[in-house]
């Protein structure tokens, strides 16, 4: 399905999406905790993709002045809303805009952040390349490039462990998740070819090392890989009901090993700060 479609008809349920379980709400405090180690003490920052703006509102509170984008004039319009709601409206500037081609001057930013899985979907390799390279030109020599993407391995073990517990599996969904698995693209293409009914928005997921090659290519020098969900990842269920202690037992390993590039690759998400 086209991002942009599919972002648009589920709108609202993305301001919850960093919040709803422990695995998620580790992604946003991990992801935040990294930004809070390498950003500049102030200055204007990116926030590219940035859906309905939960990163931004903490950039702006952080205080930096900050430029949102995105795809989807639906969330870019909820970006709005909630950056209001935070009393943070005159500190954050929304345009809708693709990663492909930003509409800011080179070298306009101290910092630039594009979180979440935004590049995943942009699926052709050539297109991925120009997107990194725009996050490049628009970051200052030596200033922070922060991405985070979903992870091929930790997202096909999410829908692994969904397909474990159906009692009929859909046979299409299983050979989807195979050749997911082998090369990282979910596309249209694939679904069809298999048989699916249908898919989530296109993307494709990536391994540490291919994310790493594809920032160097376009002169992005990775210096730190985080595994945002951490030891936690997948647990979204297990979690629900979980007693204290286990959660901050999941926070304080999500915290020892988040560097650790094994956990990384199977965490749904991973960040990797490079430097312009
Ligand atoms: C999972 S959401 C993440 C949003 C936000 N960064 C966060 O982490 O909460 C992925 C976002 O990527 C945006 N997106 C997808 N393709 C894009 C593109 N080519 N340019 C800009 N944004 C894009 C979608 O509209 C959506 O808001």
């Amino acid at each position: 399905m086209d991002p942009r479609e599919y972002y648009a008809e589920h709108a609202e349920r993305e301001f919850e999406r960093l919040t709803e379980t422990l695995p998620k709400r580790l992604e946003f405090e991990h992801t935040v905790e990294t930004l809070d180690d390498v950003l500049p003490g102030g200055g204007r920052v990116l926030d590219a993709g940035g859906g309905p703006g939960r990163y931004s509102i903490w950039l702006a509170d952080r205080g930096h002045d900050v430029a949102h984008c995105d795809l989807t004039p639906e969330l870019v319009d909820l970006a709005r809303e909630t950056a209001a709601d935070a009393d943070v409206a005159d500190r954050v500037d929304h345009l809708a805009a693709d990663v492909r081609d930003l509409p800011y001057a080179d070298d306009a930013f101290d910092a630039v952040c594009c979180l979440g899985g935004v590049l995943n979907h942009v699926v052709d390799p050539g297109e991925r390349e120009r997107a990194v390279a725009e996050l490049r030109r628009v970051a200052k020599p030596g200033a922070p490039v922060a991405a985070s993407v979903i992870s091929r391995l930790g997202g096909v073990r999410y829908t692994l462990k969904q397909l474990a517990v159906e009692d009929d599996p859909d046979p299409a969904e299983v050979d989807v998740l195979e050749a997911v698995a082998r090369n990282g693209d979910f596309t249209e293409e694939i679904v069809e070819r298999h048989g699916q009914s249908e898919g989530w928005a296109r993307n494709h997921m990536f391994r540490v090392d291919e994310f790493e090659t594809l920032l160097d290519s376009q002169g992005l020098d990775a210096e730190r890989v985080v595994a945002l969900e951490g030891m936690a990842t997948n647990l979204h269920e297990e979690f629900a009901d979980a007693d204290d202690a286990v959660r901050d037992l999941a926070r304080t390993l999500g915290d020892a090993f988040r560097e650790d590039r094994a956990l990384a690759e199977l965490s749904e998400h991973f960040l990797v700060v490079a430097r312009a």
